[in-house]
Protein backbone atom coordinates (compact mmCIF):
# COMPACT_ATOMS: atom_id res chain seq x y z
CA UNK A 1 0.00 0.00 0.00
CA UNK A 2 1.33 3.22 -0.88
CA UNK A 3 0.30 6.42 1.48
CA UNK A 4 0.67 9.82 0.82
CA UNK A 5 2.48 11.32 3.70
CA UNK A 6 4.06 14.13 1.28
CA UNK A 7 0.36 15.68 0.61
CA UNK A 8 -0.92 18.84 1.92
CA UNK A 9 -4.34 18.40 2.77
CA UNK A 10 -6.17 21.58 3.84
CA UNK A 11 -7.90 21.25 7.55
CA UNK A 12 -9.69 24.37 7.22
CA UNK A 13 -13.06 24.73 7.81
CA UNK A 14 -12.90 20.60 9.59
CA UNK A 15 -12.84 22.56 13.37
CA UNK A 16 -9.30 21.73 13.17
CA UNK A 17 -7.73 23.76 16.96
CA UNK A 18 -4.12 23.68 15.05
CA UNK A 19 -4.65 25.11 11.80
CA UNK A 20 -7.62 27.41 13.10
CA UNK A 21 -6.07 28.18 16.16
CA UNK A 22 -9.23 27.79 18.00
CA UNK A 23 -8.92 28.51 21.92
CA UNK A 24 -11.38 26.87 24.05
CA UNK A 25 -13.07 30.36 24.73
CA UNK A 26 -13.94 29.85 21.07
CA UNK A 27 -11.91 33.20 19.73
CA UNK A 28 -9.05 32.26 17.21
CA UNK A 29 -5.88 33.74 18.34
CA UNK A 30 -3.63 33.68 15.56
CA UNK A 31 -6.05 33.23 12.99
CA UNK A 32 -4.83 34.04 9.42
CA UNK A 33 -7.66 35.92 8.24
CA UNK A 34 -5.59 37.85 5.43
CA UNK A 35 -4.28 34.99 3.42
CA UNK A 36 -6.44 32.34 4.75
CA UNK A 37 -5.50 30.29 2.01
CA UNK A 38 -1.81 29.07 1.61
CA UNK A 39 -0.41 32.81 0.89
CA UNK A 40 3.49 32.93 1.93
CA UNK A 41 2.55 34.90 5.15
CA UNK A 42 0.52 31.58 6.34
CA UNK A 43 1.04 30.97 9.98
CA UNK A 44 2.89 27.21 10.03
CA UNK A 45 1.03 25.72 13.09
CA UNK A 46 3.78 22.46 14.60
CA UNK A 47 2.38 23.45 18.41
CA UNK A 48 -0.79 21.11 19.64
CA UNK A 49 -0.05 17.07 19.12
CA UNK A 50 -1.76 16.10 15.84
CA UNK A 51 -0.82 14.98 12.86
CA UNK A 52 -1.83 16.51 9.24
CA UNK A 53 -1.93 12.96 8.36
CA UNK A 54 -4.75 10.84 7.12
CA UNK A 55 -5.30 7.91 9.03
CA UNK A 56 -4.68 4.09 7.98
CA UNK A 57 -7.42 3.55 4.92
CA UNK A 58 -9.00 0.82 6.58
CA UNK A 59 -10.25 3.17 9.52
CA UNK A 60 -11.08 5.63 7.13
CA UNK A 61 -13.45 3.00 5.39
CA UNK A 62 -15.18 1.97 8.64
CA UNK A 63 -15.53 5.61 9.71
CA UNK A 64 -17.50 6.02 6.20
CA UNK A 65 -19.88 2.92 6.28
CA UNK A 66 -20.53 3.82 9.93
CA UNK A 67 -21.19 6.85 8.65
CA UNK A 68 -23.54 5.63 5.42
CA UNK A 69 -25.61 3.60 8.44
CA UNK A 70 -26.85 7.25 9.35
CA UNK A 71 -28.26 6.79 12.85
CA UNK A 72 -25.99 7.90 15.54
CA UNK A 73 -27.65 7.05 18.92
CA UNK A 74 -26.00 6.02 21.73
CA UNK A 75 -23.50 3.74 21.64
CA UNK A 76 -21.71 1.31 23.98
CA UNK A 77 -18.26 -0.89 23.34
CA UNK A 78 -19.36 -4.47 22.25
CA UNK A 79 -17.49 -7.78 22.30
CA UNK A 80 -15.80 -6.31 19.04
CA UNK A 81 -14.31 -3.53 20.01
CA UNK A 82 -12.64 -5.27 23.22
CA UNK A 83 -11.19 -8.09 21.06
CA UNK A 84 -9.28 -5.24 18.80
CA UNK A 85 -7.75 -3.02 22.04
CA UNK A 86 -7.07 -6.63 23.76
CA UNK A 87 -5.54 -8.12 20.96
CA UNK A 88 -3.07 -5.14 19.82
CA UNK A 89 -2.11 -4.62 23.88
CA UNK A 90 -1.14 -8.64 23.48
CA UNK A 91 0.26 -9.00 20.26
CA UNK A 92 2.45 -5.84 20.87
CA UNK A 93 3.11 -5.57 24.43
CA UNK A 94 2.69 -9.08 25.38
CA UNK A 95 -0.04 -7.95 27.55
CA UNK A 96 -2.82 -10.14 28.69
CA UNK A 97 -5.66 -7.84 30.28
CA UNK A 98 -8.76 -9.31 31.83
CA UNK A 99 -11.98 -7.49 30.72
CA UNK A 100 -12.85 -6.00 33.27
CA UNK A 101 -9.95 -3.98 33.78
CA UNK A 102 -10.46 -1.75 30.71
CA UNK A 103 -12.31 1.13 31.74
CA UNK A 104 -13.04 3.32 28.46
CA UNK A 105 -13.24 6.87 28.98
CA UNK A 106 -13.27 10.12 26.64
CA UNK A 107 -9.83 11.24 26.23
CA UNK A 108 -6.54 10.39 28.52
CA UNK A 109 -6.64 13.93 30.25
CA UNK A 110 -10.21 13.89 30.93
CA UNK A 111 -9.32 9.70 32.63
CA UNK A 112 -6.12 11.42 34.75
CA UNK A 113 -8.43 14.36 35.90
CA UNK A 114 -10.77 11.86 37.18
CA UNK A 115 -8.13 9.54 38.45
CA UNK A 116 -6.94 13.10 40.55
CA UNK A 117 -10.85 13.53 41.44
CA UNK A 118 -11.39 9.83 42.64
CA UNK A 119 -7.97 8.78 44.23
CA UNK A 120 -6.30 11.61 45.53
CA UNK A 121 -7.57 13.83 48.53
CA UNK A 122 -7.72 17.48 48.89
CA UNK A 123 -4.76 18.98 49.89
CA UNK A 124 -2.42 15.73 49.20
CA UNK A 125 0.85 16.06 46.34
CA UNK A 126 0.77 14.44 42.47
CA UNK A 127 4.13 14.06 41.23
CA UNK A 128 5.75 14.82 37.53
CA UNK A 129 8.28 15.10 36.23
CA UNK A 130 8.87 18.40 34.25
CA UNK A 131 9.58 19.44 31.65
CA UNK A 132 6.47 17.31 31.00
CA UNK A 133 2.85 17.81 28.99
CA UNK A 134 1.31 20.76 30.53
CA UNK A 135 -2.15 19.76 31.08
CA UNK A 136 -0.79 17.39 33.87
CA UNK A 137 0.03 20.58 35.66
CA UNK A 138 -3.79 21.86 35.38
CA UNK A 139 -5.01 18.11 36.06
CA UNK A 140 -3.23 18.33 39.64
CA UNK A 141 -4.50 22.01 40.58
CA UNK A 142 -8.00 21.95 39.10
CA UNK A 143 -8.54 19.22 41.70
CA UNK A 144 -7.31 20.38 44.79
CA UNK A 145 -4.07 18.75 44.99
CA UNK A 146 -0.75 20.21 44.95
CA UNK A 147 2.04 19.35 42.08
CA UNK A 148 5.58 18.54 43.10
CA UNK A 149 8.41 18.00 40.58
CA UNK A 150 10.88 15.32 39.92
CA UNK A 151 12.56 17.19 37.55
CA UNK A 152 13.99 15.58 34.57
CA UNK A 153 18.08 16.08 34.07
CA UNK A 154 19.64 16.74 30.62
CA UNK A 155 23.33 15.28 31.01
CA UNK A 156 24.96 15.40 27.14
CA UNK A 157 22.21 16.12 25.22
CA UNK A 158 19.85 13.49 27.15
CA UNK A 159 16.97 13.79 29.64
CA UNK A 160 17.36 11.12 32.64
CA UNK A 161 15.04 11.05 35.77
CA UNK A 162 16.65 12.27 38.89
CA UNK A 163 16.13 9.10 41.13
CA UNK A 164 17.79 10.67 44.88
CA UNK A 165 15.60 13.20 44.36
CA UNK A 166 12.40 11.13 43.39
CA UNK A 167 13.50 9.55 46.56
CA UNK A 168 13.18 12.65 48.89
CA UNK A 169 10.04 13.70 47.36
CA UNK A 170 8.57 10.74 47.57
CA UNK A 171 9.22 10.22 51.11
CA UNK A 172 6.47 12.74 51.84
CA UNK A 173 3.63 11.30 52.93
CA UNK A 174 1.65 14.37 51.11
CA UNK A 175 2.51 12.39 47.96
CA UNK A 176 0.53 9.90 46.67
CA UNK A 177 0.38 9.99 42.85
CA UNK A 178 2.83 10.53 40.38
CA UNK A 179 2.12 10.35 36.78
CA UNK A 180 4.92 8.93 34.27
CA UNK A 181 4.73 10.36 30.73
CA UNK A 182 5.89 7.11 29.41
CA UNK A 183 7.12 7.95 26.17
CA UNK A 184 7.61 11.20 27.72
CA UNK A 185 6.45 14.42 26.37
CA UNK A 186 8.28 16.56 25.19
CA UNK A 187 11.55 15.36 25.92
CA UNK A 188 11.10 12.45 23.54
CA UNK A 189 12.60 9.67 25.69
CA UNK A 190 11.41 5.96 25.84
CA UNK A 191 12.41 4.77 29.02
CA UNK A 192 14.45 1.66 29.79
CA UNK A 193 13.53 -0.98 31.77
CA UNK A 194 15.73 -0.45 34.35
CA UNK A 195 14.12 3.35 34.81
CA UNK A 196 11.18 1.72 34.70
CA UNK A 197 11.82 -0.57 37.51
CA UNK A 198 13.95 2.42 39.50
CA UNK A 199 10.48 4.61 39.21
CA UNK A 200 8.42 1.98 40.32
CA UNK A 201 10.50 0.56 43.25
CA UNK A 202 10.88 4.16 44.60
CA UNK A 203 7.02 5.04 44.34
CA UNK A 204 6.18 1.72 45.88
CA UNK A 205 8.26 2.05 48.49
CA UNK A 206 6.77 4.96 49.55
CA UNK A 207 3.09 4.03 48.69
CA UNK A 208 2.86 6.51 45.91
CA UNK A 209 0.18 5.34 43.39
CA UNK A 210 1.88 5.48 39.91
CA UNK A 211 -0.35 6.72 36.53
CA UNK A 212 1.74 5.99 33.27
CA UNK A 213 0.04 7.69 30.42
CA UNK A 214 1.55 5.78 27.72
CA UNK A 215 -0.58 7.75 25.25
CA UNK A 216 2.75 8.11 22.10
CA UNK A 217 3.70 4.55 23.10
CA UNK A 218 3.43 3.26 19.46
CA UNK A 219 5.45 6.31 18.20
CA UNK A 220 9.00 4.86 19.30
CA UNK A 221 12.11 5.33 16.35
CA UNK A 222 14.26 2.56 15.37
CA UNK A 223 16.55 1.21 17.97
CA UNK A 224 14.42 1.95 20.72
CA UNK A 225 11.70 -0.45 22.39
CA UNK A 226 8.93 0.60 24.20
CA UNK A 227 8.41 -0.86 27.80
CA UNK A 228 4.94 -1.33 29.09
CA UNK A 229 5.19 0.24 32.98
CA UNK A 230 3.18 -3.04 33.55
CA UNK A 231 5.26 -5.70 31.83
CA UNK A 232 7.70 -4.68 34.31
CA UNK A 233 7.28 -6.62 37.21
CA UNK A 234 3.50 -8.63 38.82
CA UNK A 235 4.19 -5.94 41.31
CA UNK A 236 4.08 -3.05 38.96
CA UNK A 237 1.04 -4.55 36.98
CA UNK A 238 -1.24 -5.03 40.22
CA UNK A 239 -0.54 -1.60 41.54
CA UNK A 240 -0.77 1.27 38.79
CA UNK A 241 -2.84 2.68 36.22
CA UNK A 242 -2.15 2.57 32.71
CA UNK A 243 -3.87 5.06 29.81
CA UNK A 244 -3.36 4.05 26.40
CA UNK A 245 -5.38 5.61 23.47
CA UNK A 246 -5.21 5.08 19.87
CA UNK A 247 -5.55 9.04 18.82
CA UNK A 248 -1.66 9.81 18.66
CA UNK A 249 -1.21 6.44 17.33
CA UNK A 250 -3.66 6.90 14.33
CA UNK A 251 -4.13 10.64 14.45
CA UNK A 252 -8.03 10.20 16.07
CA UNK A 253 -7.73 12.60 18.87
CA UNK A 254 -10.77 14.12 17.77
CA UNK A 255 -12.70 10.88 18.19
CA UNK A 256 -12.14 11.44 21.91
CA UNK A 257 -11.66 7.77 22.84
CA UNK A 258 -8.98 6.16 25.48
CA UNK A 259 -8.96 2.97 26.95
CA UNK A 260 -7.31 3.04 30.71
CA UNK A 261 -5.81 -0.24 32.68
CA UNK A 262 -7.10 -0.50 36.05
CA UNK A 263 -6.43 -3.95 37.92
CA UNK A 264 -7.79 -2.87 41.09
CA UNK A 265 -11.57 -2.93 41.63
CA UNK A 266 -11.49 -0.66 44.16
CA UNK A 267 -9.92 2.23 42.05
CA UNK A 268 -12.48 1.34 38.87
CA UNK A 269 -15.56 1.57 41.23
CA UNK A 270 -14.14 4.60 42.53
CA UNK A 271 -13.29 5.76 39.14
CA UNK A 272 -17.09 4.71 37.85
CA UNK A 273 -18.25 7.04 40.74
CA UNK A 274 -16.84 10.16 39.52
CA UNK A 275 -17.73 9.45 36.05
CA UNK A 276 -21.42 8.92 36.84
CA UNK A 277 -21.15 12.05 38.64
CA UNK A 278 -20.46 13.93 35.63
CA UNK A 279 -23.27 11.99 33.62
CA UNK A 280 -20.85 10.38 31.41
CA UNK A 281 -22.26 7.14 29.88
CA UNK A 282 -21.33 5.21 26.85
CA UNK A 283 -18.97 6.61 24.11
CA UNK A 284 -18.56 8.24 20.51
CA UNK A 285 -20.00 6.50 18.29
CA UNK A 286 -16.94 7.04 15.90
CA UNK A 287 -14.59 6.24 18.08
CA UNK A 288 -15.52 3.02 18.26
CA UNK A 289 -15.05 2.74 14.96
CA UNK A 290 -11.76 4.07 14.79
CA UNK A 291 -10.33 2.30 17.09
CA UNK A 292 -11.43 -0.99 16.18
CA UNK A 293 -10.26 -0.72 12.90
CA UNK A 294 -7.31 0.65 13.18
CA UNK A 295 -6.27 -1.52 15.88
CA UNK A 296 -7.34 -4.46 13.88
CA UNK A 297 -5.69 -3.02 10.14
CA UNK A 298 -3.84 -0.03 10.95
CA UNK A 299 -0.75 -2.09 11.82
CA UNK A 300 0.78 -1.47 8.34
CA UNK A 301 0.58 2.49 8.37
CA UNK A 302 1.50 3.08 11.48
CA UNK A 303 4.73 1.26 10.40
CA UNK A 304 4.74 3.57 7.37
CA UNK A 305 3.81 7.07 8.96
CA UNK A 306 6.68 6.45 11.58
CA UNK A 307 9.54 6.05 8.90
CA UNK A 308 8.32 9.43 7.57
CA UNK A 309 8.33 10.82 11.15
CA UNK A 310 11.98 9.64 11.09
CA UNK A 311 13.23 10.91 8.21
CA UNK A 312 11.23 14.40 9.06
CA UNK A 313 13.67 14.63 11.73
CA UNK A 314 16.59 13.28 9.98
CA UNK A 315 15.97 16.69 7.61
CA UNK A 316 15.42 18.73 10.17
CA UNK A 317 18.35 17.86 12.60
CA UNK A 318 20.69 18.21 9.46
CA UNK A 319 18.92 21.57 8.23
CA UNK A 320 19.74 22.87 12.05
CA UNK A 321 23.10 21.40 12.11
CA UNK A 322 23.81 23.23 9.01
CA UNK A 323 22.01 26.22 8.97
CA UNK A 324 20.54 27.37 12.34
CA UNK A 325 23.38 25.35 15.15
CA UNK A 326 21.78 27.90 17.31
CA UNK A 327 18.50 25.33 17.73
CA UNK A 328 19.80 22.11 18.85
CA UNK A 329 17.73 19.34 18.75
CA UNK A 330 17.26 16.95 21.77
CA UNK A 331 17.53 13.59 19.23
CA UNK A 332 13.76 11.84 19.92
CA UNK A 333 13.47 8.18 20.83
CA UNK A 334 9.72 7.71 20.70
CA UNK A 335 6.80 10.80 19.49
CA UNK A 336 6.61 13.02 16.92
CA UNK A 337 7.58 16.35 18.92
CA UNK A 338 10.95 17.42 18.62
CA UNK A 339 12.24 19.67 21.83
CA UNK A 340 14.97 21.69 20.94
CA UNK A 341 16.98 24.38 22.88
CA UNK A 342 16.93 27.43 22.06
CA UNK A 343 19.11 28.97 24.75
CA UNK A 344 22.10 29.58 22.11
CA UNK A 345 19.44 32.32 20.82
CA UNK A 346 19.91 34.63 24.03
CA UNK A 347 16.09 35.42 23.62
CA UNK A 348 13.65 35.14 26.92
CA UNK A 349 9.84 33.67 26.17
CA UNK A 350 8.31 36.54 24.69
CA UNK A 351 11.25 37.72 22.29
CA UNK A 352 11.42 34.48 21.11
CA UNK A 353 7.07 34.21 20.61
CA UNK A 354 7.84 37.21 18.29
CA UNK A 355 10.65 35.71 16.79
CA UNK A 356 8.78 32.31 15.58
CA UNK A 357 5.56 33.45 15.46
CA UNK A 358 5.71 37.28 14.77
CA UNK A 359 8.96 36.98 12.04
CA UNK A 360 8.32 33.92 10.79
CA UNK A 361 5.17 32.69 11.38
CA UNK A 362 5.52 29.56 12.66
CA UNK A 363 3.96 28.19 15.87
CA UNK A 364 5.35 26.29 18.46
CA UNK A 365 4.81 25.26 22.09
CA UNK A 366 7.23 27.54 23.81
CA UNK A 367 9.15 25.34 26.31
CA UNK A 368 8.28 27.64 29.73
CA UNK A 369 4.53 25.94 28.30
CA UNK A 370 6.12 22.58 30.87
CA UNK A 371 7.69 24.18 33.68
CA UNK A 372 10.22 26.34 34.07
CA UNK A 373 12.87 23.51 33.26
CA UNK A 374 11.51 24.24 29.67
CA UNK A 375 13.16 27.69 30.18
CA UNK A 376 14.83 28.85 26.30
CA UNK A 377 13.12 25.41 24.43
CA UNK A 378 10.47 25.08 21.62
CA UNK A 379 8.48 22.04 21.00
CA UNK A 380 8.28 21.28 17.34
CA UNK A 381 5.35 18.94 16.22
CA UNK A 382 6.97 17.27 12.98
CA UNK A 383 3.83 15.08 11.69
CA UNK A 384 4.06 16.90 8.68
CA UNK A 385 4.29 16.78 4.95
CA UNK A 386 7.94 17.61 4.55
CA UNK A 387 7.16 20.18 2.82
CA UNK A 388 5.62 22.09 5.50
CA UNK A 389 8.53 21.09 7.68
CA UNK A 390 11.08 22.56 5.00
CA UNK A 391 9.17 26.28 4.87
CA UNK A 392 8.78 26.51 8.67
CA UNK A 393 12.41 25.59 9.11
CA UNK A 394 13.91 28.46 5.86
CA UNK A 395 11.25 30.98 7.33
CA UNK A 396 12.81 30.74 10.69
CA UNK A 397 16.25 30.80 9.02
CA UNK A 398 15.82 34.20 7.57
CA UNK A 399 13.77 35.12 10.77
CA UNK A 400 16.65 34.17 13.08
CA UNK A 401 19.33 35.91 9.89
CA UNK A 402 17.39 39.11 10.66
CA UNK A 403 17.46 38.97 14.18
CA UNK A 404 21.46 38.66 13.97
CA UNK A 405 21.73 41.78 11.45
CA UNK A 406 19.41 43.82 14.04
CA UNK A 407 21.60 42.89 16.90
CA UNK A 408 24.42 44.08 14.66
CA UNK A 409 23.22 47.38 13.73
CA UNK A 410 20.03 48.22 16.52
CA UNK A 411 19.12 51.53 15.35
CA UNK A 412 17.87 49.79 12.02
CA UNK A 413 15.89 47.25 14.10
C1 LIG B 1 1.33 12.72 27.32
C2 LIG B 1 -0.03 13.05 26.78
N1 LIG B 1 -1.12 12.63 27.43
C3 LIG B 1 -2.36 12.91 26.97
C4 LIG B 1 -2.53 13.64 25.81
C5 LIG B 1 -3.91 13.97 25.32
O1 LIG B 1 -4.80 12.94 25.57
P1 LIG B 1 -6.32 13.02 25.13
O2 LIG B 1 -6.40 13.75 23.83
O3 LIG B 1 -6.69 11.57 25.01
O4 LIG B 1 -7.04 13.69 26.23
C6 LIG B 1 -1.42 14.09 25.11
C7 LIG B 1 -1.60 14.90 23.90
O5 LIG B 1 -0.69 15.49 23.40
C8 LIG B 1 -0.14 13.79 25.60
O6 LIG B 1 0.96 14.19 24.96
Amino acid sequence: MVYHFDEEISRRGTHSIKWEFLFPNGRPQYGDHADPKYGRERILPMWVADMDFQGPPEMIEALVQRARHGIFGYSLAGDSYYEAVLGWMARRYGRSVPREWLVITPGVVPAINMLIQALVQPGEKVLVQRPVYYPFFAAIENNGAQIVSNSLVLENGRYRMDFDDLATKTADPTVTMAILCSPHNPVGRVWTPEELEQFGHICRANNVLIISDEIHCDLIYDGHTFTPFDRVSPDFAANSIICTAPSKTFNIAGLKTSNLIIPQAEWRHRLARVMARHGLLGSNAFGLVATEAAYNHGEAWLTAVMAYIQANYRFMADYLATHLPQLRPIPPEGTYLVWVDCRALGLDAAARKELFMGQARVFLDEGELFGPEGEGFERFNIACPRAILVEALERIKTAVAQLAIGHKNPETS
